[in-house]
């Protein structure tokens, strides 16, 4: 997605221009953008006349937050102790394999970003993997493989669909 001004000068006014919240602004920006492009934190430093080291600060701290560009889908792997003796590691090879990235990296497509976290809490279902925040328990080779196809066949369809309004929208 490509940034746009005008989004951001909407969340700065919705939150208002005070230095208090900037939490609150990268928050929106992350979720509109799933990453802070360096315009956007520029632009934020200006508006709420904060040094840009501040904003890059906050911005580099919280781990929820991405400087790098995401793709669509952030596919999250658990390697905590729980999911790795329940074959996390195998589960994530099999991600990597499948994707053809390793983790902290996004397809060249921009469809899939791969992540590996520590624990996220659920270690009853482990080994977990999280699609776009779905939780997937229990998976297995088996299952990353159906759920990772039903997010490629969801992008054809939506491939399919562009194309056919493109095609209706010349024919007007
Ligand atoms: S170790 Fe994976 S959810 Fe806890």
């Amino acid at each position: 997605m490509i940034f746009n001004p005008k989004i951001l000068n909407n969340i700065v006014k919705k939150y208002g221009q005070t230095k208090s919240n900037l939490l609150a602004i990268l928050i929106d920006i992350q979720t509109e953008y799933k990453w802070l492009p360096p315009e956007a934190l520029k632009m934020i430093a200006e508006q709420l006349e904060l040094p840009l080291i501040d904003v890059y600060s906050v911005a580099s701290f919280y781990h929820a937050f991405s400087l790098t560009p995401r793709g669509k889908h952030i596919v999250t792997v658990c390697q905590g102790t729980a999911c790795h003796v329940r074959g996390a590691p195998i589960i994530l090879d099999r991600v990597q394999g499948k994707l053809g990235i390793k983790p902290g990296c996004t397809t060249k497509d921009d469809r899939f970003t791969l992540e590996t976290v520590n624990c996220l809490g659920a270690c009853a279902l482990a080994p977990i993997v999280v699609v776009d925040g779905q939780y997937h328990g229990q998976t297995s080779i088996k299952k990353v493989d159906t759920i990772l196809a039903q997010y490629q066949k969801a992008e054809k369809k939506v491939k399919l669909k562009k194309k056919s309004i493109s095609k209706i929208k010349k024919k007007k």
